[in-house]
């Protein structure tokens, strides 16, 4: 926010009363960052007249008047426009484009906002060479694969053998009844649904950028009877919620599936409030471990971080959890594993986790890479061999978990 960073960003106190948990009581703020040719918007954008909007106008027409190729219009957070503020930028990229014949303007929108894409493609007739990109599209690596209802039997499996264990552990990392709690990439929803139904929160916002993940979150809460949890479409990586909002904030299994995981720490550090927890839990995959047959169930879990890898996915992550922690600025890091075992409950449970990472792994990974069948019988044989491994009567089968949490300076 400094002149030195080339940066202006000014503030202007248009009030927005929002109902829903994300960007409630936002203002309108501008920025331009010379370094990207990036000018932003963000909050609401609601004015009586174009005159409350001179100081952003006056800013946007001294950026563009002075870059060359491309401007980037970022609307990446801009929550609502008016007719009037939506006709001031229409008229700003007009004037922008006849005053500099060679600029192109490129506006960034997101599928979180509903109506941004379509309403912002009007502006492509404004002027040549204004174009608009819809920038979650494809904005990692793994989404194609995270995003597929595939997923879904691997998310409903794993927590049936995780929650006994994060029942217990949550409140070794501070959580409290009444807490204000946001569960970032909430995947099917269970997590924040057992959450709220254990832990007697004040709220719970469960946020995910796969659409058909938080149709069956919304519909199993339903079902449940759990209402205090509110499901909502977003980028962790960019999220609209406000700064310092929420007392404990979660992150589990998720860290390892984005390509930048300092990114969604940054956000899960600025949400949490001055005081609050964020708490995260990752795997290491190549760890987990079976007997008997250890030798197979190795070599196929290590071939899925290989995998996981190919796809821009890093399911080691697991220990390196706490110094992404101490990167981000939290304190008081607290950090533990626990291993997932056939001996948890009903060995089954176990062996269906294991299926469901089968069908996934080899069936679907594997193939879209393009292994060889050698491979993908070798691979699947590993599967098979830690199934039986978790049914065996005298077997042992593992599957080990890092959580750590920290502390938002006060
Ligand atoms: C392995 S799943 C874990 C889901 C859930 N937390 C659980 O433990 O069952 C990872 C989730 O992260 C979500 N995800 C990945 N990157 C995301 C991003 N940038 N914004 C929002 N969600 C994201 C995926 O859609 C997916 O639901």
């Amino acid at each position: 926010m400094t002149e030195p960073e080339k940066t202006i960003r000014r503030r202007h106190e248009q009030t927005a009363a929002r109902p829903s948990g994300q960007g409630a009581g936002r203002g309108f703020a501008f920025h331009y960052d010379e370094n990207n040719q990036e000018f932003v918007l963000a909050g609401v954008m609601t004015p009586q007249d174009t005159a409350a909007l001179a100081p952003m106008s006056e800013a946007f027409g001294a950026a563009a008047a002075r870059l060359r190729g491309t401007m980037f219009l970022n609307v990446k957070k801009l929550l609502r426009v008016n007719v009037c503020g939506f006709r001031e930028l229409s008229r700003l990229i007009s004037i922008a484009c006849e005053n500099n014949p060679e600029l192109a303007i490129r506006i960034i929108t997101t599928s979180v906002i509903a109506w941004s894409s379509r309403r912002f493609e009007r502006l492509k007739s404004v002027a040549p060479r204004v174009e608009v990109e819809q920038y979650d599209d494809a904005f990692y690596p793994g989404q194609g694969v995270l995003e597929d209802t595939s997923f879904v039997p691997i998310l409903r499996t794993q927590t049936k053998m995780t929650w006994r264990h994060e029942r217990d552990i949550l409140p070794r990392h501070g959580l409290k009844p009444k807490m204000r709690i946001a569960d970032i990439c909430c995947g099917i929803g269970d997590f924040a649904a057992l959450v709220a139904r254990t832990f007697d929160p004040a709220e719970v916002v469960a946020v995910d950028h796969a659409q058909g993940s938080l149709a069956y979150a919304r519909k199993v809460a339903a079902e449940l009877g759990v209402r205090r949890v509110e499901y909502v479409h977003g980028d962790a990586a960019s999220l609209l919620l406000e700064d310092d909002r929420f007392d404990f904030v979660t992150c589990r299994h998720s860290l390892q599936v984005f390509d930048r995981p300092e990114l969604i720490l940054k956000e899960l550090f600025r949400i949490c409030r001055p005081g609050g927890r964020v708490y995260i839990s990752n795997e290491k995959n190549s760890h987990c471990l079976g007997e008997p047959r250890a030798d197979s169930i190795q070599w196929s879990y290590t071939e899925v971080a290989r995998l996981w890898e190919h796809f821009g996915m890093d399911i080691e992550l697991g220990p390196k959890s706490r110094r992404l922690m101490m990167d981000t600025g939290l304190e008081d890091i607290r950090m533990e594993s626990f291993m997932v075992t056939n001996l948890d409950g009903d060995p089954q449970d176990f062996a269906d986790v294991v299926a469901a990472w089968e069908s996934v792994y080899v069936d679907r990974m594997a193939v879209e890479r393009g292994d060889s069948e050698e491979f993908i019988a070798r691979f699947r044989k590993g599967f098979h061999d830690h199934i039986s491994a978790a049914l065996h009567p005298k077997g042992y089968a593992g599957w080990p978990i890092w959580v750590a949490s920290g502390q938002k300076p006060l």
